[in-house]
């Protein structure tokens, strides 16, 4: 019986130590967060009938992806260790670089839906849509 015990009992460390789950970098999990609040807000600016916007859950979905950019920002994406060590440094740089610009864009938007301007809205988040496209295609290792 103890053998048993003990084989179960090892089996669960080896799978809680070495899960997917586990494996995600700091900025994986920030990323998922910014892509549910993502799904929330185009789901929400995609309502045509601008009186019926869940305004308030709009607002906390951009204070998330801003706190969530923020903490990426200061992290060094997963692509850098296969770089040569002196391109390292300019990734970071242009990494930093983008993720300012992005945070500034989320504070557009943010004032956007403050202000009710929904059509503003759903233009400024189609250009985050955008610029997240693009910085994936240069920050992300390829799958
Ligand atoms: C709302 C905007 C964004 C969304 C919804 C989003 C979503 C995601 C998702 C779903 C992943 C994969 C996470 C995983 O594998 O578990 C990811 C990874 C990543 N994203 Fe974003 N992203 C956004 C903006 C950005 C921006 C602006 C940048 C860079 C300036 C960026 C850089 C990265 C990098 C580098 C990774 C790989 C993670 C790593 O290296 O550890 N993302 N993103």
């Amino acid at each position: 019986m103890k053998p048993l015990l003990l084989s179960v009992a090892a089996l669960f460390l080896f799978a809680s130590v070495f899960s997917p789950a586990r494996s995600d970098t700091a900025m994986e999990a920030s990323m998922k967060l910014m892509s549910q609040a993502s799904k929330q807000l185009g789901t929400d600016l995609a309502q045509t009938d601008d009186t019926k916007h869940a305004k308030d859950l709009d607002l906390k979905s951009v204070a998330s992806i801003k706190a969530e950019s923020l903490k990426s920002r200061d992290l060094v994406p997963k692509k850098e260790q296969s770089l040569p060590p002196d391109q390292q440094q300019t990734m970071t740089q242009d990494f930093q670089k983008d993720m300012d610009t992005f945070i500034k864009d989320v504070d557009t938007l943010n004032q956007d839906i403050q202000s009710e301007q929904w059509n503003a809205a759903r233009d400024d988040f189609k250009k985050l849509m955008d610029e997240q496209r693009a910085d994936h295609k240069l920050y992300r290792t390829k799958h």
